[in-house]
């Protein structure tokens, strides 16, 4: 869900994607007409804002529903914990009581075991290797599938009013995600239970062959295994598939049990980590709107600055690391102009000589607000306030700074902050209409701003529209 002042694009309790105009001046346009109530979303709408029009996309997903009945104790379960419990102590097969002389049951414990050892290193890599929670469980999931069969592979969460949701879900490739129906009984045996469970082929159970819900889903069996923190059971992962899964469902069970055990801590810590780096980012936004909210500018510019900056940065060469910074530290950009008085700041019409030598001070002001940290962002956000109204032709301020004495984060801001600036409404001026906006970049490029940003920016300009609306990513 994404509000601004001007326009909201929201989800309704049904799921649906809405728009709705929040009472702008300049309206909210939907397939060319003003709307005066939310409107339904669907692919291929034109939603325009001001000067600027958003196709819409929506994502294709899966959902999941939870169903009374639709599954039996008859069904094979066994304890998360008790499974957990012996591979710690080191018996998940009795090997004691194995008879070695049986050279094929010996063979069939090895590979087990093999399977096992193979599914721990590959989930342990896969958690070394991202730092993105749903990308993890993305690959983690078709990992899964990958190695325990199916076609369609679930993550649940809990809700804090203990309600299931679904956090991801992946399909083998070629097959479509398809909407997964999973009974209460199962997730009560799942989740409060602790239980993995296995229903090997749902369609000849007596009890559920009419289960529409198993016929729609088109998933004959599943196999289900607890997410525990702690001691609690926090989600739930899930493989399902048309196919009736093979006589080895205890091994399978195991298998999952041990992948599940090492991804759901990692994706706890990402969760946690992705709070914190979260909390950051909107403190920062938070920090860097004062100065907007005094000035009445329009909401969420510092974010739209924040995404147009990185997109930049990345356009412009630099690597993801640095592109992420900037774009946490954009948002402080004009900080200072908490120190501008009322007066000035939010004088209606043009500025005087006097009053303009005041604003230009915002610049200065932030770098000194600023510049005290040693922490990477902070050190960023300064360099970024002091500089963002330098200019290429060295005739910007504070400090007339020229061509690439101007920090790469100061260049690449100017044209984020302008760009965003000429597209919304000011206490002095009017939102510009695109084309004018586009003509201004093409004129001062080489004089107010770097021509080689300008050059790579420009034609990519409309495109970043797109790019920012089908990611939902309008603020
Ligand atoms: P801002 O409103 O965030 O604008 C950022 C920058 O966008 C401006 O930096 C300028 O480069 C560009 N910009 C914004 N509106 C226009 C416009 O109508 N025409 C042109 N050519 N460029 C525009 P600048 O000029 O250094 O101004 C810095 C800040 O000073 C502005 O931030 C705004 O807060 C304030 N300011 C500038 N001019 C006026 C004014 O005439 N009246 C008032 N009240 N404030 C002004
Ligand atoms: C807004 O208020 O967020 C919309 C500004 C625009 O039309 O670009
Ligand atoms: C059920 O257990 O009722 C449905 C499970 C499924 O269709 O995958
Ligand atoms: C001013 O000189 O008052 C502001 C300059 C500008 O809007 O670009
Ligand atoms: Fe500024
Ligand atoms: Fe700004």
């Amino acid at each position: 869900e994404s509000t601004s002042s001007h326009t909201r694009f929201f989800r309704d309790s049904g799921g649906s994607y809405k728009v709705e105009d929040l009472g702008s001046s300049n309206g909210t346009y939907f397939n060319g007409v003003a709307i005066h109530e939310p409107r339904l979303l669907h692919n291929g709408d034109i939603i325009r804002l001001g000067s600027t029009e958003f196709i819409v996309e929506i994502p294709k997903e899966a959902s999941a529903t939870i169903v009374s009945g639709g599954f039996s104790t008859t069904h094979f379960k066994r304890s998360a914990t008790d499974i957990l419990g012996q591979m710690e102590s080191g018996r998940i097969q009795n090997l004691s009581t194995l008879d070695t002389s049986s050279g094929s049951e010996l063979k069939k414990v090895l590979e087990q075991k093999n399977r096992q050892f193979q599914a721990l290193y590959e989930m342990s890599r896969l958690v070394q290797e991202y730092t993105d929670p749903e990308e993890m469980i993305a690959v983690a999931l078709k990992k899964l599938l990958k190695m325990l069969g199916g076609d369609n592979a679930y993550l649940l969460m809990v809700k804090d009013d203990a309600s299931l949701e679904l956090r991801s879900s992946q399909t083998v490739s070629g097959k479509s995600a398809s909407d997964f129906r999973i009974s209460k009984t199962l997730t009560h045996h799942v989740i409060d239970e602790k239980c993995a469970v296995v229903a090997p082929d749902l369609l000849n159970d007596q009890r559920f062959n009419s289960s529409k819900s198993i016929i729609m889903s088109a998933s004959r069996s599943i196999l289900a295994v607890p997410m525990i923190f702690g001691n609690v059971a926090k989600g739930m992962v899930a493989l399902s598939g048309e196919e009736v899964l093979d006589s080895s469902q205890q091994e399978d069970l195991e298998v999952l049990c041990i992948c599940v055990s090492i991804i759901g801590p990692a994706l706890r810590n990402l969760d946690l980590s992705k709070e914190i780096e979260e909390t950051q980012r909107e403190v920062l936004y938070t920090m860097g709107s004062i100065g907007e909210t005094r000035s009445k500018e329009t909401g969420n510019h510092v974010k739209r600055v924040a995404e147009y900056s990185k997109l930049l940065g990345l356009l412009s060469g630099l690597d993801e690391a640095s592109a992420e910074l900037l774009k946490q530290a954009s948002p402080m950009h004009d900080i200072g102009k908490v120190g501008i008085p009322d007066r000035v700041l939010n004088k209606p019409g043009k500025l005087d000589a006097e009053e303009w030598a005041i604003m230009q001070t915002h610049a200065r002001l932030g770098f000194d607000m600023l510049n005290h940290s040693t922490r990477p962002i902070l050190k960023a956000a300064a360099i970024v306030a002091h500089e963002h109204h330098e200019k290429w032709n060295g005739k910007g301020y504070p400090r007339q700074l020229m061509g690439e004495d101007i920090h790469i984060y100061g260049r690449i801001t100017a044209i984020a902050d302008v760009f965003d600036a000429l597209g919304s409404d000011r206490c002095y001026k009017k939102a510009w209409p695109l084309e004018k906006i586009l003509e201004l970049f093409k004129r001062e490029s080489g004089e107010h701003f770097d021509p080689n940003l300008i050059h790579k920016y420009c034609p990519k300009m409309r495109n970043s529209f797109l790019f920012f609306s089908s990611f939902s990513l309008f603020f």
